[in-house]
């Protein structure tokens, strides 16, 4: 089965939302895969979500309320089948801290969006609730390349 963890900084803002995005969209297509998400770093750990992303999401029908922030461990370099960075500074730090036997495929959130390959998710954290929107809109369209990438698997 695909596992999938999306990775940001904090684990309360973007990573938070495209895993919410993506149980939402195998749930709508009727197929399993494990979905997680981290941080690269660990100020928030222990943390629900950013609230102006769990009302963003409620929004749009998915409820990431019971989510807590958690920071990236090497563990996940092999248990995962895919670790996806919502930016290029998370996927950079990403590739430095891989163990030589990572399994995990690692690859930007955006590469999963056909026409905004190599594009970096809007971070919204400085900024007000719209910001969230423009976020959820990109996870959403990840979201969906991805379920269809990993069904076809
Ligand atoms: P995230 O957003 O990485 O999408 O969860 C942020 C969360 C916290 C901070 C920055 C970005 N921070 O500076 O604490």
């Amino acid at each position: 089965m695909p596992s999938i963890l999306f990775v940001c900084l904090g684990n309360i803002c973007r990573s938070p939302l495209a895993e919410g995005a993506l149980r939402a969209e195998a749930a709508r297509l009727g197929f399993d895969l494990i979905v997680d998400s981290a941080g690269t770093g660990n100020w928030h750990a222990g943390e629900a979500p950013d609230e102006r992303a769990q009302r963003t999401a409620l929004k749009h029908g998915v409820d990431i309320s019971a989510l807590r922030a958690r920071q990236v461990t090497k563990g996940d370099f092999r248990r995962f089948t895919h670790i996806i960075a919502l930016d290029h500074e998370n996927l950079s730090n990403l590739r430095k801290l891989a163990p030589s036997d990572s399994t995990a495929e690692l690859s930007l959130l955006l590469d999963h969006v056909p026409g905004r390959e190599g594009q970096a998710v809007t971070d919204p954290w400085f900024g007000d609730e719209a910001g969230f929107e423009v976020t959820w809109d990109e996870v959403e369209a990840a979201a969906r390349g991805l379920a269809a990438q990993l069904r076809a698997l």
